[in-house]
């Protein structure tokens, strides 16, 4: 491996690599090593228009932009020099002349690289007396995306992005000069599964999705790592956190799980976390049928008993657990000691199969789907089976992924148990048919491990409380666990 040396540090690179590719191999750009840049991203082919990266490379005469020159071993690079230092300066006086400087009403403010590279390299005042360029504002490029073409730098990233990632391609620049603009190609719309990635590459205010704009000032939010639940790919996410609750989702660059993209639909897939169908409360059906708001405690004690008769009555046998998968391997633990303890061996998996892509979006709809088949929970059918014949007599069931047309369809099959125990993050019609209803964590709200399809294992942390009380369904499980435990061992020792 070729070894180059970057302001007096040396860095062992790969072949074929770029100075800017070989920093950010180590770890170092914007990280130890500041060379500024706009058009260049590690996800997109180098286009080399921006000129910000610039450095100086002993032995060749002008300055090099560090995205586009090839390493070469015993290259000396200096990125900090006078020289380095003027070049951005004239860069930024350049990107500066025409742009509108709407800092207060752009939505980009406090996370716009235009600001922070400005306040590193650019001038204290502009030497221009002509106005600058009067262009489009507020123009929806599509469902989710608004440009604002006076903000853009004509980095292309976003162009770029449509051509090489999705390969939709609605993106160009019309005209030429200080006319050129980014457009949409005529009579097309920025409309596609990923569209909303252009707004985390911008960097400045120029795309911005339309569903966070204007919704709360980036200061005050606070970017806590976590992982979509949508599908088996487990894409990462930062999540935003103003006011208690999370505002968005961006993606979070992990080049083993999903690049630096995520997909639209899990990118709003926030919005399930505070949304009104969360179920709030435990609920405990009472013996007129009517099923009523609980304390925790009372649902516990009402499952308990409820699982009780029935494995005294029926045994084991009769019971079942349908495990979803969208819960943490930590929650899985928990639902099998629990089962272990019952003595119950039928146990399957809830998972949604649908649409995938070839570019992330996987066909099972779960976060945890592997976790879930290696912790032993499989294949429902032979459940499913049993449900729809009569024959079983309890069920436990965890989220409502069961009520898909694709499984159960509707909560039919399950009038006729004797016992329905539900713990969900979410309201579903398994309500009409449920004795105990308990609330849990969704996977924003309580920490733990996932393993994507890939068989990478990812740990999440909590980033927000849920804003009424509700427990990790690992905690609800072994505290079912602790309760059934005394009276089973009786009942083991007494037979
Ligand atoms: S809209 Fe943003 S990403 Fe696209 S070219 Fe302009 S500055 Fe770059
Ligand atoms: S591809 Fe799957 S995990 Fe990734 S953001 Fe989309 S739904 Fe979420
Ligand atoms: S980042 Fe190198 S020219 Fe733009």
């Amino acid at each position: 491996m070729p070894t180059i040396t970057v302001d007096g540090r040396q860095v062992r690179v790969e072949e074929g690599r770029t100075i800017l590719q070989a920093l950010d191999d180590a770890g170092l750009l914007m990280d130890g090593v500041d060379v500024p840049h706009y058009c260049w991203h590690p996800g997109l082919a180098v286009d080399g228009s921006c000129r910000l990266c610039q450095v100086e490379v002993e032995g060749l005469g002008g300055l090099q932009i560090a995205c586009n020159t090839p390493v070469a071993d015993g290259m000396v690079v200096h990125t900090t020099s006078d020289r380095v230092r003027d070049a951005r300066a004239g860069v930024m006086e350049l990107l500066l002349v025409n742009h509108p400087l709407d800092c207060p009403i752009c939505d980009q403010a406090g996370e716009c690289k235009l600001q922070d590279y400005a306040f590193e390299y650019g001038a204290a005042g502009a030497r221009t007396r002509e106005p600058r360029r009067a262009l489009q504002k507020r123009v929806p490029l599509g469902p989710t995306i608004v440009l604002d073409q006076e903000r853009c730098i004509l980095c292309r990233r976003c162009v770029r992005f449509c051509r090489e990632v999705t390969g939709t391609g609605e993106l160009g620049i019309a005209n030429r000069g200080d006319r050129s603009v980014i457009e949409t190609f005529p009579g097309v719309e920025l409309d596609n599964p990923y569209s909303m990635n252009v707004a985390d590459i911008c960097p400045v205010g120029a795309l911005t999705t339309r569903d966070f704009r204007f919704k709360v000032r980036v200061w005050f939010l606070e970017e806590r790592p976590g992982i979509c639940t949508g599908c088996a790919r487990g894409c990462n996410v930062w999540l935003g956190v103003a006011h208690g609750e999370v505002q968005r989702y961006t993606a979070r660059r992990n080049d083993r799980v999903n690049g630096s993209w995520i997909c639209d639909a899990g990118r709003l897939s926030y919005r399930e976390i505070a949304a009104p169908d969360r179920l709030r409360t435990p609920l405990v059906r009472g013996e007129d049928g009517v099923l009523r708001s609980a304390e925790l405690d009372v649902a516990l004690d009402a499952a308990t008993r409820r699982l009780r008769e029935l494995i005294d009555a029926k045994g084991p046998g009769m019971l079942a657990a349908l495990a979803s998968a969208h819960l943490t391997n930590e929650d899985l633990a928990a639902l099998r000691r629990l089962l272990d303890r019952l003595g119950v061996d039928a146990a399957g998996l809830t998972l949604v199969m649908g649409e995938g892509d070839d570019l992330l979006v996987h066909p099972e709809k779960g976060a945890n789907a592997a976790g879930a088949r290696a912790a032993g929970f499989g294949d429902p059918a032979p459940i499913l089976e049993r449900l729809r014949g009569g024959g079983l007599e309890g069920l436990i069931v965890l989220g409502h992924d069961l009520l898909h047309p694709t499984l159960l369809g509707s909560p039919d099959a399950l009038d006729d148990l004797a016992t329905l125990i539900v713990l969900d993050t979410h309201r579903s019609e398994l309500e009409r048919v449920a004795d105990v209803v308990i609330p849990g964590r969704h996977l924003a709200e309580k920490g733990g491990t996932l393993v994507n399809a890939e068989g990478v294992v990812q740990e999440v942390a909590a980033a927000v409380e849920p804003p009424f009380p509700a427990t990790a369904q690992a905690e609800v499980l072994d505290r079912l666990a602790e309760a059934l435990a005394p009276r089973l061992a009786q009942a083991g020792g007494d037979g």
